[in-house]
């Protein structure tokens, strides 16, 4: 059976995070590139990464480089270049600089990889994924970005710890924007089919809501020096399983919405069925009035990113 081919440009915390995660569940072969300016990093991050799968027992090569070339053919490719986020930044403070890494890197895919499906890792996340679609030129079921896994990870933590129930019973969405404005969805959260409604109250469930919003900060002021990679990775990882295995899962992901939820033509996490063929499907559902205000607010804060965006740093590909 032919191997998947999974590029991770970026082999900063998390893209060698996620090739090590592609590496342990024997998603494909792996393919790290980083900037030339890396040098042998991604190379030696990739000997070491090939030596984890000896241990976990995992037949997939691992390839570090510098060039394009060898990323040549990859059925999916995740953008995890660009700068991280230090205490006191927004991740809407890594525009100018994570626009510039991403057209670069779109560039470059659109040439050695006309057909992959892309991922895109990148903060601020909505908006970077918007502009890999537009530099890539690419249909957008086959761009979309990482949030929702890793929001709605960070949601069922904390929801199984209030209860202090495993966390594996516990299902939830996390929709809207990978920003302070994210909708958790507690209409859409159970544990073992349990609504979460019957067991926490609305005010404390108002508070876990909250705390999930900000966990991404929370960490970054802690490290000091960069942002959350592990949960991330992992979910990223979750994604690129389900595309390489057409598995068909239904996860949040920053996926472009046009008629779907009345979005009118942005990139915004929605639940979507994941595939083979990237987004296969948009699935609407509908929320709670004050999720929807929430939701709403979300779509207007990305949207009015996204202008900045267009405005300052004019994609190089207009659609
Ligand atoms: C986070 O929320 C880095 O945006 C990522 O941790």
């Amino acid at each position: 059976m032919k191997r998947a081919k999974i590029s991770i440009i970026g082999a900063g915390n998390v893209g060698a995070t996620t090739a090590h995660c592609c590496v342990s569940a024997e998603l494909g072969e792996i393919v790290l590139l980083d900037a030339p300016q890396s040098g042998d990093m991604p190379k030696g991050k990739a000997l070491d990464l090939s030596h984890a799968a000896a241990v976990a027992g995992s037949d997939v090569r691992v390839l570090g480089t510098t060039d394009y070339a060898d990323t040549a053919g990859s059925d999916v490719v995740v953008i995890a270049a660009g700068a991280a986020r230090t205490p006191g930044m927004s991740r809407n403070d890594l525009l100018a600089t994570n626009a510039r890494a991403v057209d670069s890197v779109a560039g470059e895919i659109k040439r050695s990889s006309p057909d992959a499906v892309v991922i895109v890792v990148t903060n601020p996340l909505d908006a970077m994924t918007y502009r890999a679609w537009r530099a890539t030129g690419f249909p957008p079921q086959r761009v979309l970005g990482e949030a929702g896994a890793l929001d709605g990870a960070r949601f069922r933590a904390c929801i199984a710890e209030e209860l202090g129930v495993s966390v594996e019973d516990v299902s939830a969405l996390v929709v809207g924007g990978h920003g302070e404005a994210m909708t958790p969805l507690p209409s859409c959260t159970t544990v073992s089919g349990v609504p979460v409604g019957r067991l926490i109250p609305a005010k404390r469930m108002a508070e876990l809501i909250r705390r999930t919003r900000q966990f991404g900060t929370e960490i970054v002021l802690m490290l000091k020096t960069g942002s959350a990679y592990y949960a991330a990775a992992a979910a990223t990882a979750m994604m690129i399983e389900s595309i390489v295995r057409d598995k068909k899962r239904l996860i949040c992901c920053s996926a472009f919405c046009d008629k779907e939820y009345g979005v009118g033509g942005c990139y915004i996490g929605v639940p979507v069925v994941l595939g083979a063929a990237g987004v296969e499907r948009i699935v609407e559902i509908e929320f709670s009035p004050s999720e929807r205000d929430s939701f709403c607010k979300s779509v207007e804060a990305v949207k009015a990113v996204v202008e900045a965006m267009d405005q300052s740093y004019p994609s190089p590909r207009a659609c």
